[in-house]
């Protein structure tokens, strides 16, 4: 045998053997011989109509159409292969004869036999069909995702149009005007940045660059924001974190993880409107672990939402009044964390209002001080 045949034959997931013009298998490849049970010795001068078989017999006279050269090959052929335990297994056949030597003689051919198992293709046929429903299904969602994302697009741009033109032909003041402009024009900003968000963690494509970070400052510059924006104005903020929680730091995106606290610590100021909300802070050394509980006394999440919440565009919540968002702000959040090997998940409190909990890895104390640089301040 060719010795690159062979070589090819070998890295082929086919049972292949290469056989002469009598029938007699001169090489099998070691698919073949795991297959089949017979060591490649044993197969090796074995009649290859033994070990392959047809119902009819006809095998034999298809493959003397090669050897005749009445064809130059046959394909697609159902045949049993003997197994040498005596069972057996079905499988598809294609069989060649190999280009020769200009000078060889009829009795020198080789012919090439193939056999593919039919549970393998079977298998094969099932992924592909698999393969092929997820592509659809995810299609689909594609769809729907850019159906709802443009129609939550125009939803701000009619009434930035609107006022624009009310403040224009002075029936509005301009600093009504202005104040409902800047407004809508935020929303939609913060909108454009999720959906770009979507589209990144959807195809794969969004990037992290993990630091080691002080965990509580970042609590703290959240909230701070939060405290003299709009949205925190009737709402009184606490943060409780003992000295360890303080101290911590963790392997993180900080640009990322603010943005989730900014959408955590902000869903609790939006939803309860006027009341409490509580952060809480603690590093779980034993476990390895930092959780961040974001508690409020809102309304609270409906029981059928709550399934839901990490979904796209889930905008549901009881008493959320005029302040309505994207709706993306959780399904960003949970891939961010999910991205830091965290967890994300929620509970309503028993009184009143929700309570999110951020878990993220935490870097051991022992492991940070064996570090070259040490934290800033600590
Ligand atoms: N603390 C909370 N209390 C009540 N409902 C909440 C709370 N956090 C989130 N939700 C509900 O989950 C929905 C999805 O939140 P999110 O994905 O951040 O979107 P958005 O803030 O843009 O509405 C919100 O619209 C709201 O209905
Ligand atoms: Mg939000």
């Amino acid at each position: 045998m060719q010795r690159r045949t062979s070589d090819f034959a070998e890295n082929v997931p086919l049972l292949i053997c290469f056989i002469g013009p009598d029938g007699r298998i001169t090489d099998a490849n070691s698919y073949f011989v795991q297959a089949t049970g017979f060591s490649k010795d044993e197969l090796t001068g074995m009649q290859v109509f033994d070990i392959v078989t047809q119902r009819a017999g006809t095998i034999k006279e298809t493959i003397a159409t090669i050897i005749s050269s009445r064809q130059a090959s046959v394909k697609e052929i159902d045949v049993l292969v003997r197994r040498k335990d005596g069972t057996e297994f079905p499988g598809i056949l294609a069989a060649s004869a190999l280009p020769q030597q200009d000078n060889s003689s009829s009795e020198s051919k080789v012919i090439g036999v193939a056999v593919t198992e039919s549970s393998q293709l079977a298998r094969a046929k099932e992924e592909a069909e698999a393969a092929n429903k997820e592509l659809r299904r995810k299609e689909s969602l594609k769809d729907e995702f850019i159906a709802i994302a443009s129609h939550e697009l125009r939803t701000p741009i009619q009434p930035i149009l609107g006022l624009a033109l009310l403040a224009k032909k002075g029936q509005i003041s301009q600093e009504e005007a202005w104040d409902s402009v800047l407004k809508e024009a935020r929303r939609l900003t913060q909108l454009a940045n999720d959906i770009l968000d979507v589209s990144r963690i959807e195809n794969g494509t969004l990037r992290y660059n993990f630091a080691r970070a002080n965990v509580s400052e970042i609590i703290e510059y959240v909230v701070n924001a939060l405290r003299t924006s709009e949205l925190g104005k009737d709402i009184d903020f606490s943060i409780v974190m003992d000295e360890s929680a303080r101290a911590a730091y963790c392997d993180l995106d900080r640009q990322r993880i603010t943005q989730v606290l900014m959408n955590v610590i902000g869903n609790a100021a939006k939803f309860t409107i006027k009341g409490r909300v509580n952060i809480e802070a603690r590093a779980d050394v034993k476990n390895s672990r930092y959780d961040i509980m974001v508690s409020d006394t809102g309304g609270g999440i409906p029981e059928a939402v709550l399934p839901h919440m990490f979904k796209k565009f889930i905008t549901k919540s009881v008493g959320e009044g005029e302040k309505h968002g994207s709706g993306l702000g959780l399904f960003i959040s949970r891939a961010i964390i999910a991205a830091h090997n965290g967890a994300i998940y929620l509970y309503n409190n028993d009184e009143n209002g929700a309570t999110f909990v951020i878990r993220l890895p935490f870097e051991q104390p022992a492991a940070r001080r064996a570090l070259s640089s040490p934290p800033p301040g600590g």
